[in-house]
């Protein structure tokens, strides 16, 4: 099954959330629109709302994270789900218990959502066409392939910097977009909200072939791809999935494609400084970049909470729905 037709139901909407491809521009707009409602839910004194109060929700991880899982985890309890977190090297399957079968074990417990995490790209699609019909399956990142909720909270985050008028802005994104399940999703959300200029910047080893397929224009010099940039989003390098010396050193990419303060001068001077995180210092940007007042880097963070609201409650509400 494709997965825009396993992600979303006849009436367009989201049953599992696995990509942003196959979303319209008025689904992921509802999406944004809804985690601004939920943003004054986590400024409020009790952050709590009960919309999935008697829902409990897996969040299963088989590979590192800071903020996702927290921000997962954080997301589900202010929507008064019971959460549980799987330590998978504390699990059955480091004795050889297959996925399949840790699933059905798990949703022998009713569960009614997973989180997933995978190093193996298409692991929360196979997953969702595995699970039980009233289970939904949230993908926090597979492979090199999507990271949708991390697109939407970067969507989200510069939509509340910069306003709604995404035709007007020129969004650069610099580092190891051949390796990055973010960027893929980044272009994709970026696109879908008509972006004027979408750029990738990075040295040639660590662009995808065919990038400009993808709607977006090529460079491979920083202040070339940065000149007159609205937003400049940048990635880190990926070492663990690079194969061969993609790379001659890390000193050596900081040099052409290190983001100071020095080279942000060509970007716009309200330019909006972002990084989905975990941030390298001193090889991708200095720290002053990263913590100058243009940064939203933790604003991200924030927001990523609000954003996995909207995405949780919007799935589950579509198997109320689709059960009344
Ligand atoms: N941005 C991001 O996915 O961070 P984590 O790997 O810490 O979850």
């Amino acid at each position: 099954m494709s997965t825009a037709s396993l992600q979303l139901d006849a009436h367009g909407r989201m049953k599992h959330f696995l990509c942003i491809e196959g979303l319209n521009r008025q689904l992921l707009t509802e999406i944004l629109d809804t985690a601004e409602s939920f943003t004054g839910v986590t400024e409020q004194t009790v952050k709590k709302v009960p919309l999935l109060r008697g829902k409990t929700i897996v969040n299963l991880f088989f590979e590192a994270s800071t903020r996702t899982r927290t921000t997962f985890e954080l997301a589900a309890k202010r929507l008064s789900a019971d959460v549980l977190n799987i330590n998978i090297t504390q699990s059955s399957t480091v004795k050889g218990e297959t996925l399949l079968d840790t699933l059905r074990n798990l949703e022998a417990m009713h569960v009614d959502m997973f989180v997933v995490r995978h190093n193996d790209s298409g692991a929360a699609h196979f997953i969702a066409s595995h699970v039980a019909p009233h289970v939904s399956v949230i993908n926090a990142g597979d492979g090199r392939h999507s990271h949708p909720t991390q697109a939407l909270l970067d969507v989200f985050t510069i939509r509340r910097t910069k306003g709604p008028d995404f035709g007007r802005l020129r969004v650069a994104i610099v580092g190891d977009i051949l390796h990055s399940r973010v960027a893929r999703s980044q272009i994709h959300a970026l696109n879908l909200l008509n972006t004027g200029d979408i750029r990738i910047v990075a040295p040639r080893t660590l662009v995808p072939a065919h990038a400009e397929s993808l709607g977006v224009h090529v460079y491979h010099d920083l202040e070339a791809g940065i000149e007159g940039a609205d937003v400049i989003i940048m990635l880190r390098l990926q070492r663990e999935r690079m194969q061969g010396a993609l790379l001659p050193s890390e000193h050596e990419y900081y040099e052409l494609f290190g983001v100071t303060e020095e080279k942000l001068a060509v970007a716009r001077p309200d330019v909006t400084i972002m990084h989905p995180g975990p941030i390298n210092r001193g090889v991708e940007m200095d720290s002053e970049v990263a913590d100058g007042s243009r940064s939203v880097i933790l604003e991200q963070v924030t927001h990523g909470i609000a954003v996995r609201m909207a995405v949780m409650s919007m799935a589950m509400h579509h198997h109320k729905k689709s059960k009344a």
